[in-house]
């Protein structure tokens, strides 16, 4: 297929039954689900109806993408819980993830609520970067195994770990990255811990060390996908040395603030830059 312009794709309302339905087989196709795995048509309608939002991107009359959220509460507060958003893979990095996490914020700030939350597995570097760098999120929550040890996408087959983000949606920072400005900058002086080595496995740190410094670093690699599929041993690997750098920081009050893609070649990977709350970690 021939690339389409990104700006010829319209960002809308998802409408009649027939477009729910697409959201549906859409589900199947970007992450593999079986049928009882599938948010179905009735649900989105009730949650939409009680304020989430159900948003497509339309090339003519195809819908290529999907963002999909329902009203919560987070510390006694309003907030929209963003619970999926996919893009047609011959439709990604043409800027419809960000135009649809955009056009999501504008209906939240209508209904006059500041904070949207979402899930991600910390393993996938294409949506650490696109969370943390494009959109600006932060965390300090980690759940190991959300999902619980047997959802059934091929996208769990590590185990459905998540980082919980949160999407401070009028903060200068989520302003500034949502009009593409700022970004991570420079990657700082920090203590690791967990870091890619060179034979690919996960090594980690000195945690004590770590955890008492005022930036530390937890390393993934850029392809977990492909680890999965080639040596699935190692890739539980970095799940369980990911699962315990995330858990004992964020236990000791770090907040993970930042992502970085670092090096190049064999050694380009991603970092996690983790800061204690308070110390330069609060974003309002
Ligand atoms: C995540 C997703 C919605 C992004 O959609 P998209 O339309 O491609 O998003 P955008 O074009 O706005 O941005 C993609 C960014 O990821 C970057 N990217 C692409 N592949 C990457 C990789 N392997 N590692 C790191 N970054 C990567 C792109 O370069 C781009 O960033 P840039 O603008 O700084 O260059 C899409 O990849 C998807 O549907 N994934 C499967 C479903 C999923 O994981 N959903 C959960 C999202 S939290």
């Amino acid at each position: 297929m021939d690339k389409v312009p990104g700006s010829s794709i319209v960002i809308r309302d998802v409408e009649s039954a027939g477009e729910l339905r697409e959201v549906e087989e859409l589900q199947k196709q970007i992450w593999g689900l079986p049928d009882l795995d599938v948010v179905p048509l009735t649900q989105m309608i009730a949650a939409r109806t009680a304020g989430g939002v159900l948003i497509g991107a339309f090339d003519g009359e195809v819908m290529v993408g999907f963002a999909y959220g329902f009203v919560g509460m987070e510390d006694g507060k309003p907030a929209h819980h963003s619970h999926m958003l996919a893009v047609l893979p011959e439709y990604r990095n043409l800027d419809l993830g960000r135009r649809l996490k955009l056009e999501q914020r504008d209906r939240v700030l209508d209904q006059g609520i500041e904070l949207m939350t979402w899930t991600f597995d910390p393993l996938q570097s294409l949506n650490a970067h696109f969370n943390f760098n494009k959109l600006g999120v932060i965390s300090d929550r980690y759940f190991i195994d959300f999902y619980g040890r047997d959802a059934t996408s091929f996208l769990h087959r590590n185990g459905t770990d998540r980082l919980w983000v949160s999407w401070m949606l009028t903060s200068a920072r989520v302003g500034d990255r949502a009009a593409g400005k700022g970004g991570a900058g420079e990657f700082p002086e920090a203590a690791p811990l967990v870091e890619l080595s060179e034979d690919d496995s996960p090594l980690s740190g000195d945690m004590k060390e770590a955890l008492s410094s005022s930036a530390a670093y937890i390393e993934i690699p850029m392809n977990i996908g492909e680890i999965e599929k080639r040596d699935f041993d190692l890739a539980a690997e970095w799940r369980a040395a990911t699962r315990n750098a995330f858990t004992q920081a964020i236990g000791a009050g770090y907040l993970v603030k930042e992502f970085f893609v670092r090096g190049g070649g064999t050694r380009r990977r991603g970092a996690y830059l983790l800061v204690p709350k308070g110390i330069g970690g609060d974003l309002a």
